[in-house]
């Protein structure tokens, strides 16, 4: 009887889904002769049972486009409730549902917070493989995930344009990129982009530090700057507080954890990329204007680097899958692959390193860090 294997892409969208899904497929199909489902709709799909038959017709023509053509969600195999408010235990679901199909792999496309999902499943008896796919780039055990270089691409090219508009006013643009809680994107966009200060959540600002250098610049000629600014990056104050709230968020529980849930929420949400111009604005006398990227860094076709990308990393899940490896994240090494264990990686956030070779480069540029 043929071999099936099922697929699935959980969390954010990200430019090289499709071009992955393609590729686990046709390899899947091509070199081993498996049948290949699709899930909708991420965890919530499978656990509902949605899916299509892919055949190697419906796998073409797909590899240019952005988002995935099986859509996602940001659903988490164990905080489902079903319609009536009833909590099910949502991992045996999906177990049932993998049985019915008689699957041998499930191969999940996502980012950090999949791993952690993935690896969920895998304890209950599904095989699972995880593909490495974020614009964030915060997943541990891989060299780098598709969706990353394509974001990073459209970034740069915003920081480009921003370049002429701020020289022309002699103004001070914030540009805020995307990345969730790491500063992948945004160093390096900033780095390629030219930015003159680049802002991470791994390095804490201090607001002076900036407001002097970019004084400092208007007073050699310059009297414009560019600022990229991680949509996670924190004040040295706000980190305080943040850190604070954290500790007491392990140390607290029932309405006063919610207290402090609550208050670390509307941190997060505190317009902070606004409230730094502001500052910026007030000390050094230039105007400011603030540009979010938002969703337009995940939108669109993904580039070649992430295409082969997606592409080497799916191909290599289907012989992974017919030499009944399971359990791992599908890695990117040097131009090769690596199965990396699940339980290795599963809920460890990549941080940019304070040494990382970006951040030296950075430095020895000139290229104000906020610290
Ligand atoms: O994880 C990808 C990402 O784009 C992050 O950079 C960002 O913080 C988040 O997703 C935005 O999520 P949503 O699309 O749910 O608003």
């Amino acid at each position: 009887m043929a071999r099936s294997i099922g697929i699935l892409t959980a969390g954010g969208d990200s430019p090289g889904l499709n071009a992955a899904i393609r590729a686990v497929g046709k390899a899947a199909q091509r070199a081993y002769g498996m049948h290949v489902i699709g899930f909708y709709d991420g965890f919530l799909g499978l656990m509902q049972n949605r899916f299509v038959r892919f055949d190697s017709d419906s796998l073409s023509g797909i590899l240019t486009r952005g988002g995935t053509v099986l859509g996602t969600s940001r659903a988490k195999v164990d905080k489902m409730e079903m319609g009536d408010g009833r909590r099910m235990d949502m991992r045996s679901l999906m177990r049932d549902v993998v049985d019915q199909h008689d699957l041998e792999a499930l191969v999940v496309l996502g980012g950090d917070g999949t791993m952690r999902n993935a690896l969920k499943l895998e304890d209950v008896g599904i095989k699972v493989l995880a593909l490495p796919k974020t614009i964030d780039n915060d997943v541990t055990g891989t060299d780098v995930t598709f969706g990353f270089d394509t974001a990073m691409g459209i970034a740069t090219e915003a920081i480009d344009r921003l370049h002429s508009t701020a020289h022309s006013h002699h103004r001070i643009i914030l540009a805020e990129v995307m990345g969730h809680e790491v500063g992948w994107l945004a160093l390096g966009a900033g780095l390629a982009g030219g930015a003159d200060v680049i802002l991470i959540p791994e390095i804490p600002y201090d607001i002076e530090a900036i407001a002097s250098s970019i004084q400092a610049r208007k007073a050699a000629g310059s009297a414009f700057s560019i600022i990229a600014v991680a949509e996670g990056a924190y004040s040295r104050e706000d980190s305080r507080l943040r850190a604070s709230l954290l500790a007491d968020m392990d140390s607290t529980e029932g309405e006063d954890r919610r207290a402090v849930k609550e208050s670390l929420t509307a941190l997060a949400r505190s317009a902070r990329t606004e409230k730094l111009a502001a500052a910026l604005e007030e000390v050094t006398g230039l105007e400011s204007r603030v540009t979010i990227l938002g969703h337009v860094q995940r939108g669109g076709t993904p580039s070649p680097a992430d295409r082969l990308l997606a592409t080497r990393l799916g191909t290599a899940t289907a012989s992974y899958i017919a030499d009944s490896v399971h359990g791992v994240l599908v890695a990117a090494r040097g131009q090769s692959t690596e199965a990396v264990p699940l339980k290795k990686i599963a809920g460890i956030t990549k941080f940019v390193p304070l040494d990382h070779p970006w951040v030296a480069s950075a430095r020895s540029l000139g290229i104000v860090l906020g610290d």
